[in-house]
């Protein structure tokens, strides 16, 4: 029987990895420049504190967790998110000690046994930045305007930023029963899922999918306007923060996130060339977190982002070509050729040079055809009579044209053959 990949999960080929080193590197390169260092947790954690973390009554925790348990009769899950294990990790090893805020952000997979679809995986990659430390607006602001810098260097425009506050546990508790009082009156025209979850989590009424809660959800009490006065000046802080830098952004009184962690401000982005599923990152304040694990009052803020997704919306044909073609096809002709070819091969790559050879010793034009497949910048020919001249054929395969070099000094003439033509 052949063995195929899992329902959900999907192989990343070589023939796309560019495209996935490219933005990694970009998130790489971006997040330094604010001052973010990279962490990696593993992949797998005890259950508990992704129950804990998310809440029992998420529908992460509920129904979308890969829990088994190991050897040893230990329950453990496969991680779901990220921010989670990152306030697992900065309590575990005293992180806070530094005193200063703490900017992390990590890399990798993450498993939800969600329905498949479109854009909808139950293995993805996400990108998570966490910034651990302060309850200044500006950490907010700050995350979120790097956020929109890695995506204008990836060349995307078209992205809306969505914005919400959440409150407190001063003023989310009162904002609950005002809430849950309201939809009780909606209760016979709302979903079956609403209908169950609202006595528990009634926020999630709010960002319901179904097209007919969504028109009911649009008449509810907003929280906006059940702020205590310390949300009402932060979210107010950020939105005056944001306006400053002229970044774009919407309120939207209907975004509550699947993650019962948040407090305060909330964002999520969009993109309108996504279907259904079309957030392409979502993240907010979470300033609880790090005590419900029994660490010190650690007020944070972050996000992360679906790479798929991401990926599956940047213009990699407009920013030009992210992956680099070789720079040198070494072309040997006959068995000597081929000896002589495979130190010429090391050589040069110790050197620094992205070098193509062919395994197969075919004729000059299939060998050719090769190169020109690869998009080889240049063809360096070896044959008898090279060898015995001590001179190679260099051939440029964007114009055919070709000059003689010493094999000696190739390194620095190759060098200086592709100067030319950057
Ligand atoms: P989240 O909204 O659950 O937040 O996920 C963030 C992003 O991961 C989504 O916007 C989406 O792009 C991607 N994503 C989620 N589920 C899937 C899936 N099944 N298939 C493909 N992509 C998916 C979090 O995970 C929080 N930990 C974010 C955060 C960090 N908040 C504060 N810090």
């Amino acid at each position: 029987m052949k063995i195929q990949a899992i329902r959900g999960v999907k192989d990343i080929l070589p023939n796309e990895i560019e495209k996935w080193q490219w933005v990694e590197n970009t998130a790489h390169t971006v997040f330094a420049r604010y001052g973010f260092k990279e962490i990696r947790p593993p992949v797998f954690e005890k259950t508990q504190l992704f129950s804990r973390g998310i809440g029992e009554t998420t529908d992460i925790v509920e129904k979308e967790m890969y829990t088994f348990e190991d050897r040893s009769g230990e329950k453990v899950t496969l991680r779901p998110e990220g921010t989670a294990s990152v306030v697992r990790a900065f309590i575990e090893h005293k992180m806070y000690a530094a005193q200063a805020l703490l900017k992390l952000y990590y890399l990798g997979p993450m498993f939800r046994y969600e329905r498949p679809q479109a854009g909808r995986f139950r293995q993805f990659y996400q990108i998570g930045v966490e910034a651990m430390g302060s309850h200044n607006p500006a950490v907010d602001t700050e995350v979120m305007i790097m956020l929109m810098d890695f995506f204008q260097t990836l060349g995307l425009i078209r992205l809306k930023l969505q914005l919400n506050s959440l409150g407190c546990s001063k003023c989310r508790p009162e904002y609950r029963e005002v809430l849950r009082n309201s939809i009780r009156r909606h209760l016979s025209d709302l979903c079956d899922n609403c209908n169950q979850r609202y006595e528990k989590n009634p926020l999630r009424v709010l960002d319901c999918k179904v097209e007919r809660d969504q028109e009911i959800a649009t008449k509810l009490p907003k929280t906006a306007d059940h702020l205590c006065s310390e949300c009402k000046s932060h979210f107010s802080e950020v939105q005056s923060l944001l306006d400053s830098t002229n970044i774009p952004y919407d309120l939207n009184h209907q975004l509550v996130r699947g993650l019962d962690y948040y407090t305060h401000t909330t964002f999520e982005v969009t993109s309108a060339e996504l279907g259904a599923q079309n957030a392409i990152c979502g993240g907010g304040r979470y300033n609880m977190l790090v005590e419900e694990f029994e660490g010190p009052p650690t007020p944070c803020f972050g996000f992360a982002l679906g790479l798929e997704r991401l990926i599956s919306v940047v213009p990699f044909d407009k920013i030009g070509k992210t992956g680099k073609c070789p720079d040198v096809f070494v072309l040997c002709l006959g068995e000597e050729a081929q000896r002589h070819g495979f130190q010429l091969v090391h050589k040069l790559r110790t050197d620094g040079f992205f070098v193509e050879r062919d395994y197969d010793g075919g004729s000059m034009k299939s060998q050719m055809r090769k190169a020109n497949k690869l998009a080889c910048r240049f063809a360096l020919i070896v044959g008898e009579n090279e060898m015995k001249s001590g001179k190679y054929q260099l051939k440029d395969m964007s114009d055919g044209g070709q000059v003689e070099i010493p094999a000696e000094t190739c390194v620095e003439e190759i060098k200086k053959q592709l100067k030319k033509t950057v």
